[in-house]
């Protein structure tokens, strides 16, 4: 038995999607725990870009493709993302495409209530959504209003459920907006699309079980990354779901025992992506120059990402808390024209020096970084697939991260596209 669970250590967009397809080469299934659409993954394979939000990565090389019981679902999203990456010549049916009939949904009113809830904050108040609904609709399932796919099996306690989720939320959009938003349209629109979707649907948690028994390789495919889990990351700044590894077992009824091995994917510098706390942020030319060779756009929102050096500091607590026993180190690429690159080693907080990431948000936002800097290499290394060919500042530096977090890189990504890799640990062993 060999599962693998991949999460983000940062703030998401560190290169998931890339590694998911490359390493779901390997395995039986991929299975998506956490999150909704509000990830946004690019493929690059042969110069043809694929884009998924809530399609597990492993879709692409039609490998078996299963949303687990964490993910929340618009099923108009999900519906049209189905159509796109269908028209880009990929096939997904229900041998290949697997959606747990656990799984809450996401309502126009979630999306509605997400936007108005960021519009009326003000400033650096504003947590900077993707806007898609996610917040609201995990609010829903955690107060035990939420509608799961399962539940479309009554219509006339459905309809009950609706009136009581778009009543509840009514009483606020009506203070604020002056009007209600009704259930009916959407009710139709929703109740069509599972018409559509419900070929898909199935007891994941037993399908899993099944693989295990089998022997499958499982891959579980994490979306955003450790500083937006809900416990762990830079609260209030977070998403509404945990991203830590342990949740790919809850996420997906998926027994424990069987996750074996966890990968952390960790982009060579730090984006971040919304508002919050960034204490390596370079906001100035340096910052410009990473986001501009990273081509640091937001896949869903195509909001310009923050962008700063690596922060060693962080990646320790991912690796404590998800159990990461291989890092993948992405974009090493992107930092081929900087003479010199800085890691953030430690922290100064009103003068005192800190070797933990603080969880209090002052605290964060107080962080002064302490930098390490070590010298560029000043070549191209894009496409590189051979460590030794690296040139020695590079090797420097990837050896440099693995000594300081104590743990090994197993993978070293040196551009987009599928093959641009360097191996040093199979993954799945
Ligand atoms: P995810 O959300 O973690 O899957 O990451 P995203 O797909 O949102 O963002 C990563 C971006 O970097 C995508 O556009 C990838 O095509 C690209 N990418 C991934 N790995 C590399 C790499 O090693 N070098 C470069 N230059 N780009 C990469
Ligand atoms: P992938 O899987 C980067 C961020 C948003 C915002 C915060 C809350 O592509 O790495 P939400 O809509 O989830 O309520 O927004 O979380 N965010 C991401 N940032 N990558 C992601 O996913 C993200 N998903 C959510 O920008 O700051
Ligand atoms: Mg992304």
């Amino acid at each position: 038995m060999s599962n693998l669970v991949i999460v983000g250590t940062q703030w998401g967009d560190e290169g998931k999607g890339k590694i998911v397809d490359l390493l779901a080469s390997s395995a039986d299934a991929v299975v998506r725990f956490q999150g909704g659409h509000n990830a946004g993954h690019t493929l690059v394979i042969n110069s043809k870009t694929f884009k998924l939000s809530l399609l597990p990565s492993g879709i692409v090389r039609q490998k078996l493709s299963i949303i687990g019981n964490g993910v929340v679902v618009d099923p108009i999203h999900l519906e049209k993302e189905i159509r796109e990456i269908t028209n880009q010549g990929i096939n997904v049916n229900s041998s290949n495409f697997v959606i747990s009939s656990d799984c809450f949904i996401i309502l126009p009113i979630h999306k509605y209530i997400d936007s108005l809830r960021e519009n009326q904050k003000k400033g650096s108040k504003k947590i900077g959504t993707t806007g898609r609904g996610i917040g609201p609709a995990y609010e829903d399932k955690v107060s035990r209003r939420g509608i799961r796919f399962s539940d479309f099996k009554n219509l006339e306690e459905l309809k009950e459920k609706f009136i009581s989720i778009y009543n509840h939320h009514n009483v606020w959009i009506e203070k604020f907006e002056g009007k209600e938003l009704s259930y009916r349209d959407d009710f139709e629109t929703i109740l069509k699309c599972y018409q559509n979707l419900s070929k898909y649907m199935d007891k994941t948690w037993l399908l899993l079980k099944q693989l295990n028994d089998k022997n499958r390789k499982i891959l579980f495919e994490g979306a955003q990354g450790f500083y937006l889990d809900l416990d762990h990351g830079t609260y209030p700044y977070v998403t509404s779901s945990n991203t830590v590894a342990s949740n790919a077992s809850t996420g997906s009824g998926s027994n424990p025992k069987y996750l074996k091995k966890t990968l952390g994917i960790t982009k060579a510098y730090t984006t971040r992506v919304g508002n919050g706390p960034f204490p390596t942020e370079e906001d100035n030319d340096v910052g410009e120059k990473l986001g501009k060779i990273g081509n640091e756009f937001g896949t869903v929102t195509g909001r310009k990402r923050r962008c700063g050096w690596l922060d060693i500091l962080m990646l320790k607590k991912a690796i404590t808390v998800s159990g990461i026993n291989g890092l993948v180190l992405t974009k090493l690429d992107v930092l081929d024209s900087f003479k010199d690159i800085k890691i953030c080693t430690s922290y100064k907080i009103n003068n005192q020096i800190v070797q933990d990431y603080p969880s209090n948000l002052s605290s964060q936002q107080s962080i002064v970084p302490i930098y390490e800097t070590l010298q560029g290499w000043e070549e191209k290394t894009k496409g590189i697939t051979k460590f030794e060919k690296l040139p020695l500042n590079a090797q420097n530096y990837v050896k440099r991260i693995s000594t300081l977090v104590d743990c090994d890189i197993d993978i070293i990504s040196t551009g987009p596209e599928r093959d641009e890799n360097i191996i040093l640990n199979e993954a799945f062993n």
